[in-house]
């Protein structure tokens, strides 16, 4: 099947589909996502199998509704409900208890449940038109680069899965996961909102969660991976065969001369950085580079997800 573009009619036939039991990619603000109701279990079995994810590795839950909240957390606080208020649609996951009809694939058994309102208008029209919660969780392979743009897909997934064309995804990185457990907050993962905002609203400092807390396999070491080796390097001193490599700066303009080389944001802008990430990976992992070299980015504001999602790829932490 073709990309399709985001027409209504198209918009509809994927959400048929989703309907039927289907698997569809859809843009969401963040990157695309791979989804299917989240109440039929072959369905989201599909997930798994075309990503090849391991099963205890669980999904999000996307809905358009914010009370929806309700029919799948059995328990939320008034916190989180203050975040939904002000951060939702937004990219901001939050796990909860979950209630018993949510199915244990989506949730790899865990008790808790991951739910997220999109902000993204393809993604909440498609939601909204198929009447189901949608678990999806980023469409690429797993343990692979993140897709910001529908070529990402069909480069990993293949032609067989519809993709609805939602351009370029305006953050570029996955939504921020925090977690409530027993009167305490968690940051699972760092993403695109800055855990500062979200401190600002609850007026509780997010915690490191412990190993017992985390069991979130987006915590397992090597992730968000190129196919090629990727190093952090602080800058290009440390850089030895320019000409058979790839290097990302942050902002300068590199100046040996490389196989390949970008810079994540001429301005030294975080969050254009962070919109860019993927994609430049994505055009060095194509380039014929033997190795690719990235620069480090200040662990501020939305850095701390950039640094989070380099360190995973390149198998450090
Ligand atoms: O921005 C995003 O969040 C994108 C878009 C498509 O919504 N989705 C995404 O999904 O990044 P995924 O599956 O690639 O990453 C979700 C992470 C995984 O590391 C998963 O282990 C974790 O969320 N997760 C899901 N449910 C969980 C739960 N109940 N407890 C702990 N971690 C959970
Ligand atoms: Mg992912």
């Amino acid at each position: 099947m073709p990309v399709l573009k985001a027409t209504f009619k198209n918009i509809k036939k994927c959400a048929l589909i989703i309907k039927k039991g289907g698997v569809v990619a859809f843009p969401t603000e963040t990157v695309y996502g791979l989804g299917a109701d989240a109440f039929n279990e072959n369905a989201v079995l599909k997930i798994f199998n075309i990503k090849k994810r391991p099963r205890f590795d669980p999904l999000i839950i996307h809905i358009a509704n914010k009370p929806d909240l309700f029919k799948l957390a059995s328990h939320v606080p008034n916190k989180i409900l203050r975040l939904t208020q002000k951060l939702w649609p937004g990219p901001l996951t939050i796990i909860l208890p979950k209630k018993k009809i949510v199915p244990d694939i989506v949730t790899a058994s865990m008790g808790t449940v991951a739910v997220r309102m999109p902000d993204n208008k393809i993604a909440l029209e498609l939601i909204k038109l198929s009447k189901k919660f949608i678990a999806a969780p980023s469409a690429n392979k797993f343990s692979k680069l993140s897709p910001t743009s529908p070529s990402h897909i069909l480069k990993q997934l293949g032609k067989d899965i519809p993709i609805i064309d939602g351009k370029k995804t305006v953050y570029g990185i996955e939504s921020t996961i925090i977690k409530y457990e027993k009167g305490n907050y968690y940051l699972l993962r760092p993403g695109a909102i800055e855990k500062e905002k979200i401190e600002k609203i609850i007026g509780k400092k997010l915690k490191k969660p412990n190993k017992k807390i985390i069991e979130a396999p987006g915590q397992i070491k090597k992730h968000y991976s190129p196919d090629k080796k990727l190093i952090i390097v602080n800058g290009e001193k440390d850089i030895k065969k320019p000409e058979e490599s790839a290097y990302i700066s942050f902002y300068k303009k590199p100046s040996k001369n490389y196989l390949f080389s970008a810079r994540l944001s001429k301005d030294g802008n975080l969050i254009e950085a962070a919109s860019n990430l993927f994609e430049i990976l994505h055009l060095a992992e194509e380039s014929k580079a033997k190795q690719i070299y990235i620069q480090k980015v200040p662990e501020k504001g939305i850095g701390l997800a950039i640094m989070d999602r380099i360190r995973k790829a390149s198998g450090n932490e």
